[in-house]
């Protein structure tokens, strides 16, 4: 069967040239109904996803394979990386332009020096409204024992910590260098005792498990068992084709309505509203006998980018390491903003290429996969997607 070659994203770095946009009003045509900057498909940008290192002490199958991130993988030099006041400068320009969250990621965040430093500067920022930002960090939990108190002083609000599973043999199958299920439980410990899951906003410490299909959907229940009435919000992703390297196959997703039938077997769920708009999770609350949200049980999610695309309300901008800005999870190629801060850009030539990037984009990866069978692809020759250790979950 011949492949069906799909143009997912504009390959052009930004260049800059004479005559840059310079102001919102300038941006006008692309403002959505709020009067703020919206892309081509009227999307806010919102949320910043900002990777502070490429590399990672685990070696998750799903993202950064053995096989392929061993001793020889040739990880960005320092100097490639964007210092802590290029990234709270590029920051501060992205909060000018509507951003509200920022989240730090990886590879590790926890594995980037000082990650405290950074965190004190980005928690100094404001949003267009003159509020914090929600700032929050992803991490698989393995530093956070040791971590917690500092991140918390430095002015973090909240975690999402990545546990695939209670067993500990599962863990450190999934894990792939046998670091024991224990130490991750102590460092959400940790992080709770810290204050790193009260923010104000109701919203939490939260619990990721990738769910791979005959690998450790065995754990679903344990989980569920583990963090139901703990107010942890424990949310089950479905396994994506993400990156070039993991192997991904459609018979290794569980989708989320099966995870969701098999755990309201046991626990009746109701659904329940969007916390905000845009947001990756479906949100499902224990029920209470008489079948109403049991607010002390909690709430669980699911994030179905396979099955459910949600592209549709994406509102999420993620910057690599070494700076480049990209629209999609994705995305083959992304803009690189580095060059343009280390060579002299005013912020309001930063600012500009923001906008312009932003108002160009059109990318709904997930809403086409499921548009196509199989025996499709959507890359075209010679293209390579970008790893999420490197642009960030
Ligand atoms: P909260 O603000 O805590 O709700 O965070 P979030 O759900 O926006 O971010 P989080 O990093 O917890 O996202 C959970 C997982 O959802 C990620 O690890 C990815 O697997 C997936 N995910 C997040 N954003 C996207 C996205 O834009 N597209 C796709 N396809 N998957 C995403
Ligand atoms: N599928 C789904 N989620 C993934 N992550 C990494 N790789 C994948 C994948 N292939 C997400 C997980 C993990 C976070 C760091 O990145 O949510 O918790
Ligand atoms: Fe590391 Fe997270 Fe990727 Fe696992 S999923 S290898 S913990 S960055
Ligand atoms: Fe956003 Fe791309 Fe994910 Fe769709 S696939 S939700 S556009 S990051």
């Amino acid at each position: 069967m011949s492949k069906r070659v799909i143009p997912l994203i504009d390959q052009r770095s930004y260049v800059p040239r004479e005559g840059l946009i310079r102001s919102h009003a300038e941006l006008e045509p692309f403002v959505n109904s709020n009067g703020l900057l919206a892309d081509r498909l009227g999307r806010p940008l919102h949320d910043l996803r900002i990777s502070v290192t490429d590399r990672c002490n685990f070696r998750c199958s799903y993202c950064m394979p053995k096989e392929v991130f061993d001793k020889d993988y040739a990880y960005l030099p320092h100097s490639s990386l964007l210092s802590f006041e290029e990234i709270t400068r590029v920051a501060r320009l992205f909060a000018a332009h509507g951003v509200r969250k920022i989240r730090l990621t990886g590879g590790e965040p926890l594995l980037r020096k000082n990650l405290e430093v950074l965190i004190e500067q980005l928690a100094a920022l404001r949003t267009v409204d003159g509020l914090p930002l929600d700032l929050t960090l992803t991490t698989n939990g393995s530093l956070l024992a040791r971590k917690a108190q500092a991140l918390k002083a430095a002015g973090l609000n909240r975690v999402t910590v990545s546990l695939d599973g209670l067993d500990d043999a599962v863990f450190r199958r999934m894990n792939d260098v046998d670091f024991p299920v224990a130490d991750v439980l102590a460092g959400i410990e940790a992080a709770r005792a810290a204050g790193l899951g009260q923010d104000g906003t109701g919203a939490g410490l939260k619990v990721n498990m990738v769910v791979k299909r005959g690998t450790n959907e065995q754990e679903i229940l344990p989980m569920v068992r583990h963090f139901k009435g703990t107010g942890i919000v424990l949310r089950f992703i479905e396994y994506m084709d993400v990156g070039a390297t993991n192997g991904w196959r459609m018979d290794e997703v569980l989708p989320s309505a099966d995870v969701v039938k098999l755990i309201h077997a046991k626990h009746p769920l109701i659904q329940l509203d969007p916390t905000v708009a845009g947001e990756t999770a479906e949100r499902w609350g224990f029920a209470d006998a008489a079948g109403r949200h049991d607010k002390a049980a909690g709430e669980i999610g699911v994030i179905s980018s396979v099955t459910q695309a949600f592209c549709q309300d994406c509102n999420r901008a993620r910057l690599s390491t070494e700076g480049k800005l990209y629209l999609c999870l994705f995305a083959t190629q992304g803009h690189d903003l580095r060059s343009l801060i280390r060579t002299d850009a005013s912020d309001a030539d930063i600012e500009s290429a923001i906008g312009h990037i932003w108002q160009g984009r059109s990318d709904r990866y997930s809403e086409l996969r499921s548009t196509m069978g199989p025996d499709t692809t959507t890359l075209a020759p010679g293209q390579r997607r970008v790893e999420m250790s490197y642009i960030g979950g």
